[in-house]
């Protein structure tokens, strides 16, 4: 049996904070599709240092370029306002241990602070922009403002795309064993799963990748049923 679940049924869930289906729609929690963590870093109009914990997002592109799509930058954030002005950012991956230095970004946010600072981040030039790289990222990478784009026209949130002009990876997770997929790799969020049972969003939850195995492994099984 299927549950089915249309755009009215928000009506169905409990929000764990006045005004979250506003933020978010109520299928967020509903289909709570695990996205990856990473931070934006981006310059505030003073010079300093500006970071973003975010997820909602995908990267794709072909022969004319790789792209990373960030659906939701929320528009009263630094980051929304550095990423307008300045054209320009990067888009660091750090392990799950950096989870509380993440999460410190967003307690100090102030317009005067260093948020590399509150989150004991390290500022590293970044080759093609002038957006700040974090030096504790394996993966970072710079990008040009390509798109801006309110998808649900309510002036909250921006679809920010972003062109991969650079990439810089640590040589020791892409030599031998890839250790971009566990748990020193991409985190990801599982958003306050819902509970069908009682309308109840759960906590948010942390997550990494487990490898089933590979292509040639798995298309030679037998067909599920
Ligand atoms: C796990 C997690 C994921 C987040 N993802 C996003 C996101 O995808 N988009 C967004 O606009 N804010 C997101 N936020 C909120 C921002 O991190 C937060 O508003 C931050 O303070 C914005 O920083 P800024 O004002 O310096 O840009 C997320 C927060 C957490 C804890």
């Amino acid at each position: 049996m299927k549950r089915e679940i249309g755009m009215e049924s928000a009506e169905l869930l409990y929000e764990n904070w006045p005004g979250q289906f506003d933020s978010f729609s109520h299928m967020e929690f509903a289909c709570a599709i695990p996205q990856v963590l990473f931070l934006i870093s981006t310059r505030k109009e003073n010079g300093q240092p500006n970071l973003c914990f975010h997820s909602w997002s995908s990267f794709g592109g072909d022969a004319g370029g790789y792209f990373a799509v960030m659906q939701n930058v929320a528009h009263l954030s630094h980051t929304y306002q550095n990423i307008v002005r300045e054209g320009e950012f990067c888009i660091n991956f750090v392990s799950a241990d950096y989870y509380p230095n993440c999460i410190a970004t967003i307690t100090g946010n102030s317009n005067e602070s260093n948020e590399f600072e509150e989150g004991h981040f390290t500022v590293e030039p970044a080759r093609t922009v002038k957006a700040p790289r974090v030096k504790e990222s394996f993966m970072t990478l710079e990008c040009q403002l390509a798109c801006n784009v309110d998808l649900s026209r309510k002036g909250i949130n921006s679809m920010i795309i972003g062109r991969v002009l650079h990439a810089a990876i640590e040589q020791k997770y892409i030599e031998g064993v890839d250790k971009r997929y566990g748990k020193q790799g991409f985190m990801f969020n599982i958003h306050e799963p819902a509970d069908y049972a009682t309308g109840q969003l759960d906590d948010t939850h942390l997550a990494s990748l487990e490898v089933l195995g590979s292509y040639v492994e798995y298309k030679n099984k037998p067909f599920a049923e």
